[in-house]
């Protein structure tokens, strides 16, 4: 079990951190503030010109299948878009901006503040009923964000002295929560049920059991086995706290998310979901019992302190709801588009089976994934890149955002692009 590791809550860093702490640390010497500051504008000057254009490229149009972009060159073009989580192709959707272009001119631009006070709108109400019978839950509630919606959950559920026991691959807004609370959180390996029995059966904490998983993973985007993982909390008397981000929109026959995929009818679960995938908007929720989101209401801070969503994002979501029920045939393409791709690209090295909208290309240890970022990006494929420190060099990959929108040619076209990066930079062997 040499993976295991206990999360350190004060300045622990995990996988999905991104700072460099060469710019914070120099020849083992902390560096003060303005040190901090100029050494890593040096460190930016050392760059590439060509790989600085990946970062920050400005979006021109909405995140469709084409999406027009201008990067940090200046150079303005149309490109492929494999680097949005709109999974079911909402984000541009005549629907979505009809319904949004009525809810702005009947409530303005914004509510200027949190939901305890003057944020609770209407539509808010009807989303968290919608968001409850998608889910199967009795209630819901509304964060500004999935990463604030996380940070509520982990530091308003818990206490100190309960223990979390969490897959290590969680995302960051988790751990983020986890240090927030300085809480006691343990991980296990990727998937490994076993692993997870073992902690359970050892550790015996003064408080409660939590075990977090995802459903669909942001990395890798395959998904976690939840019918042992359901039935390994029941057995421990733990609460599973789920992270459906991705499977929201995307698994179960409409959309309900991961636990209806391995058709388990929620009972006690803590189900947490962003509007920022298959919605393509921003925002969070969780979902649960009556007794835990009222309870939420009051002691999730970042819910409590924080302004609510506008409503017309609240009625993108809800207009999106609208588009999932008439138009089940999204979820189908993009399942469609998932299973081609994947068949073609085996040979290249996936990161995982997907199960999802991501498909996570592995990219061998002694690769440049720089040079061959830039190489997509001036093929005029716009995907991500998931380099060192966010993890480690063995685990380097491309993620591929997939869509329902993406029609054959789109497909084709990046299979072809992928071919020819990889003949390049693999002295051709593929
Ligand atoms: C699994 C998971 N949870 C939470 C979040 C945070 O969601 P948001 O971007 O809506 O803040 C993300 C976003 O990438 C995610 O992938």
């Amino acid at each position: 079990m040499e993976h295991l590791r206990t999360i350190e809550t004060d300045n622990g860093d995990n996988h999905s951190s991104r700072i460099d702490y060469s710019s914070v640390i120099k020849a083992g010497v902390k560096l003060g503030f303005r040190d901090r500051l100029a050494n890593f504008s040096e460190s930016l000057k050392y760059q590439n010109k060509e790989e600085q254009h990946l970062y920050f490229r400005a979006i021109d149009s909405s995140t469709d299948r084409i999406t027009k972009v201008v990067d940090n060159s200046g150079k303005y073009r149309e490109m492929l878009m494999f680097g949005s989580n709109n999974y079911l192709g909402l984000a541009n959707h005549p629907y979505v901006i009809q319904k949004v272009s009525e809810v702005i001119r009947e409530f303005g631009a914004g509510i200027a503040g949190p939901p305890l006070l003057n944020g609770y709108s209407k539509p808010m109400v009807e989303l968290e009923k919608r968001l409850s019978a998608l889910k199967g839950t009795e209630s819901t509630l509304i964060f500004s964000s999935g990463y604030n919606a996380n940070l509520g959950l982990v530091t308003g559920a818990c206490i100190r002295h309960d223990l979390i026991i969490a897959d290590e691959y969680s995302h960051a807004s988790f751990f983020d929560g986890i240090k927030l609370l300085k809480g006691k959180c343990i991980t296990f390996k990727h998937n490994d049920v076993k692993e997870l029995e073992t902690l359970l059966a050892e550790n015996h904490p003064e408080g409660d059991v939590f075990i977090a998983v995802e459903g669909i993973y942001s990395m890798d985007g395959d998904v976690a086995p939840l019918d042992a993982i359901s039935a390994l909390a029941k057995k421990y008397d733990a609460t599973l706290l789920l992270d459906d981000a991705h499977g929201t929109g995307v698994l179960g026959e409409k959309g309900e998310g991961t636990l209806h995929a391995f058709h388990i009818d929620w009972s006690d679960e803590v189900i947490l979901g962003t509007f920022s995938k298959s919605f393509a908007v921003n925002g969070g929720f969780i979902s649960g019992s009556e007794e835990l989101v009222n309870y939420l209401r009051f002691m999730a801070r970042p819910y409590m302190f924080s302004a609510s969503l506008p409503p017309v994002t609240i009625a993108a979501v809800l207009a999106g709801f609208d588009v999932m029920e008439k138009e089940p045939w999204r979820r189908k393409r993009l399942h469609e588009n998932v299973r081609y791709l994947t068949e073609k690209l085996e040979r290249f090295g996936l990161a995982a089976e997907p199960k999802g909208g991501i498909i996570a290309l592995s990219v061998p240890s002694f690769a440049n994934i720089r040079k061959m970022a830039s190489q997509f990006n001036d093929a005029g494929i716009f995907l991500n890149a998931i380099e060192f420190p966010a993890v480690p060099f063995n685990k380097q990959r491309f993620r591929i955002s997939v869509s329902a929108n993406h029609i054959q040619a789109d497909l084709d076209r990046l299979i072809t692009v992928i071919e020819e990066i990889w003949y390049n930079n693999f002295n051709n062997t593929f």
